[in-house]
């Protein structure tokens, strides 16, 4: 086992069984780009202030960057018995560039330095997430351009309540992913921080200027207190709670995918190349992307479990259980992103039964509430309207019709009010046309808030 950078105090070697359990080696190695870029800045910044020399800011660059170039082109990998990332690259540069690499770490602790990766790192894979989730939003919007007039029913504890669109149907979806972004930018202005300069915990007596790193690093600022600074991972806690709130809009809307693809609903047919078959029964067509995205909705909120409960109760300031947040952190971002991907794709492939649709939007009686409202407007009150209405809905329950199927003289025998207009009133034009208060399904309502995004 190589020599451990802080063995000057102690007299054994690490234990085997106590190296492999501390190493985060295995899994921080993804952060070996931020770890890089963080320690280009933080050399440029000591040359700088002629803590270090310029040439030796330049051989740690040189240095720093052939090892990413050698990590990247496979030449250079990671198995070794290095403790984590940070000492990893350090003892690499080392060996390739001498003395310069070991003033590297001049003002700097692993501490402030995993606090700045993990931020840099999150920060970037955040990034790809909101341009993912923008993606998502344009194919909704874009579907929901073509089906402002596609009639369907709108439920409430899934029976069928009252007619609305598609496009309606997706502007709510539209709704939560645009809240979902706006969140996710907030955190990554929240998270876009630099903590570099806090040292172990109290600082440094170097004149080190913090600023220039962050500037350099494109951060908006600096931390303000050096034992927060070194164990702050709010940032993190703030992005699973993103992402959290994002996979149960995801999770809402596959569950109606699952529904809507079935045989019993049909309004959708999902593309071959997005759903899966059956090994023993020949005629299945499963919807295993939306229900992987369901079921892994679990596993994010496990992940923000992990880190809340990780973080609860740690004394100032930092302490070694702060490793575990990388793993739980590396887990959703991996999971958004494997969901994301070919939810986007399951949607822009999938066909929309519009008949379908429209069936279920005659046939279930969601006009039953425009039949009660037209004999309002007839002057009749409402609390006798909505029992004439129910008697007619019973009446073609028995009869196995829709409303819209009645003969005139079918709707007399329960009101003599009722005239040759009540079918235009009934109408899933009409009730859906009608509705045009802001927020509602009317075709040009939902044109304007489509055309508004
Ligand atoms: N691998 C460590 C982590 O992820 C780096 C910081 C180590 N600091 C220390 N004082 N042992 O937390």
């Amino acid at each position: 086992m190589a020599k451990k950078m802080w063995a000057g105090r102690f007299e054994k070697a690490t234990d085997k069984a106590v190296n492999d359990y501390n190493s985060s080696l295995p899994f921080d190695c993804r952060m070996y780009s931020q770890d890089i870029e963080g320690s280009i800045a933080h050399s440029a910044m000591l040359a700088k202030q002629g803590i270090i020399s310029q040439k030796d800011a330049d051989d740690i660059r040189e240095g720093l960057l052939s090892i990413k170039a050698d990590i990247e082109s496979g030449v250079l990998t990671f198995d070794s018995d290095a403790e984590d990332i940070h000492m990893f690259i350090e003892e690499e540069l080392t060996n390739r560039i001498g003395d310069a690499g070991k003033r590297l770490h001049t003002g700097r602790s692993r501490n402030d330095q995993v606090a700045l990766d993990q931020r840099l790192y999150c920060v970037d894979e955040a990034m790809e997430i909101s341009e993912l989730l923008d993606e998502l939003k344009t194919t909704l919007i874009d579907m929901a351009k073509q089906h402002t007039s596609t009639y369907m029913p709108g439920y409430t504890h899934l029976q069928r309540a009252q007619p609305i669109t598609y496009a309606h149907y997706l502007g709510a979806y539209i709704e939560m992913f645009s809240r979902d972004i706006d969140r996710l930018n907030q955190a990554i202005e929240r998270t876009n921080i630099s903590p570099l300069g806090s040292g172990a915990l109290a600082g440094t007596t170097y004149p080190l200027d913090r600023k220039f790193v962050a500037d350099q690093l494109g951060m908006k600022d600096v931390t303000y207190n050096s034992l927060d600074g070194v164990s702050d991972r709010d940032w993190a806690i703030e992005f699973a709670s993103c992402m959290s709130i994002l996979m149960m809009h995801l999770s809402r809307m596959s569950e109606e995918i699952i529904l809507y693809a079935s045989q019993e609903f049909k309004f959708y047919e999902l593309d071959d190349a997005y759903s899966t078959g059956s090994s023993m029964m020949p005629q299945k067509k499963n919807p295993d992307v939306a229900e992987l995205t369901r079921g892994k909705t679990g596993r994010v909120y496990g992940d923000l479990m992990t880190l809340l409960v990780v973080m609860k109760g740690l004394p100032l300031a930092y302490n070694k259980d702060m490793q575990e947040v990388q793993e739980a952190l590396f887990d959703v971002v991996d999971t958004i992103k494997g969901a994301l991907v070919p939810f986007i794709g399951m949607m822009k492939t999938m066909t929309i039964r519009v008949d379908k649709m429209e069936a279920a939007a005659l046939g279930g009686f969601t006009n039953a509430t425009d039949l009660a409202d037209y004999l309002v407007k007839k002057g009749i009150p409402f609390r006798s309207t909505h029992e004439i209405s129910g008697k007619l809905v019973h009446y073609c329950i028995e009869n196995g019709k829709s409303l819209n199927d009645l003969t005139l003289d079918e709707f007399r025998q329960y009101s003599d009010i009722i005239e040759e207009d009540v079918y235009d009133a009934i109408s899933l034009k009409t009730c859906v046309g009608g509705r045009t208060v802001i927020g509602g399904p009317a075709t040009s309502t939902v044109e304007d808030y489509l055309n508004n995004l």
